[in-house]
């Protein structure tokens, strides 16, 4: 089995939103935080993030990662290689958590849940977890979907295409979707690689960007509202959805703004 975030960062410069956070979701996601900017934890070393947050620490398990990725601009910005779900006392307290896709980076409801709970005991009262995350549609995704959506030219870019693929499967197998799956649904679906660059403009090179899951031992995750609202509840008091932008498939991008209260 291969480490997928290893061979990940080969690709990185041929991914776009919603794989990887755009201006919009930049923005968005820093008006969110507001004035909580004392001191920011970043799950994982999105460059686009890296760069909003002056006083920044960035946690990443992925030593390729991070070598590939992990440029600061500034001295107040550091780097950490450790698991999110083990980081203790020694992290933190942190005025903001942010993140992009991370969530849904993680292998289990279970892991979800206990990244709700370290989240909680690193941030500071009235500190705010703020993240852009996937979220699969009440309606399931069929394969005819699929399909269809390839013909009628509603299918936008592939990665926005490849995340319906996963929200489909992840529809039967309870959230968590093993990534070779997300690679034999759409070898199965679409055998003929040339005929669908062909069809929808998108390049055989981006095309086989889905190859990186060959052999990969890594799940993702795609709860729907309800079940990301259950997880959000573990860990924070209040929270709200916020609008990520208009690039392909940002309607199942929200941002979740979470509140941990302050003491009074
Ligand atoms: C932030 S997520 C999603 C990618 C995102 N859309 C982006 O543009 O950066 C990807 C990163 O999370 C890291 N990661 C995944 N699970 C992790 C965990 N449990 N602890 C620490 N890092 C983790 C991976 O190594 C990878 O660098």
């Amino acid at each position: 089995m291969k480490d997928h975030w290893k061979d990940y960062q080969a690709r990185w410069h041929l991914l776009e939103a919603p794989l990887r956070p755009n201006q919009e979701v930049v923005d968005a996601i820093t008006l969110a935080v507001g004035g909580e900017t004392s001191n920011v934890l970043l799950l994982g070393v999105t460059p686009e993030l890296v760069e909003a947050f002056e006083h920044l620490t960035a946690v990443d398990k992925s030593e390729e990662m991070i070598g590939a990725l992990w440029q600061p601009s500034k001295s107040t910005q550091t780097v950490r290689e450790a698991n999110w779900l083990n980081m203790n006392d020694a992290f933190g307290p942190y005025s903001a958590v942010v993140g992009d896709g991370c969530i849904n980076a993680l292998q289990s409801a279970d892991e979800i849940e206990r990244l709700m709970r370290v989240l909680k005991a690193r941030l500071l009262d009235g500190g705010r977890f703020v993240c852009r995350v996937f979220e699969r549609p009440d309606e399931p995704i069929t394969d005819e979907d699929l399909l269809l959506s390839i013909d009628s030219a509603a299918h936008g870019n592939f990665h926005a295409f490849k995340w319906q693929i996963a929200m489909s499967l992840a529809e039967q197998s309870g959230a968590s979707v093993r990534a070779v799956d997300i690679l034999a649904s759409f070898n199965r679906l679409f055998p003929d690689r040339d005929r669908i660059a062909e069809k929808t403009g998108w390049s055989l090179e981006v095309i086989n960007t889905i190859d990186v899951y060959e052999q990969s031992s890594m799940s993702l995750c795609f709860p729907n509202r309800q079940e990301f609202e259950q997880h959000f509840a573990l860990g924070f008091d209040e929270f709200e959805w916020l609008a990520s932008g208009t690039y392909d498939l940002a309607e199942r991008c929200p941002i979740v703004l979470a509140k941990r209260a302050a003491k009074h």
